[in-house]
């Protein structure tokens, strides 16, 4: 599974470094329960700003791309569930 995480200024502000901190945290708790989880590769990747917040007066930030589906407004926890339903078992 590839995740892109924007971390473009806007981003950044709105929280993606968190959301990054918390992609990290789930591969190790991925990586010890396979029990729960398949062992597909979960690749992270910091993207800079794709012009998703600059085309629109809506607040869109931050992005999150996952297996190129885009999430605006990401938040950790939105994120996380995301991946852990494409993962788990
Ligand atoms: S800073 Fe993330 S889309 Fe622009």
């Amino acid at each position: 599974m590839k995740v892109k995480v924007c971390v473009g200024s806007n981003c950044t502000l709105l929280g993606a470094m968190s959301i990054l901190d918390q992609i990290d945290d789930l591969k190790i708790i991925i990586s010890e329960d396979s029990d729960n989880y398949n062992d597909e590769e979960l690749e992270v990747e910091a993207i800079r700003c794709l012009g998703f917040c600059k085309n629109t007066d809506e607040k869109v930030a931050p992005i999150v791309v996952i297996d190129g589906e885009t999430m605006y407004n990401a938040t950790s926890q939105t994120v996380m569930e995301k991946i852990v339903n494409k993962i788990r078992k």
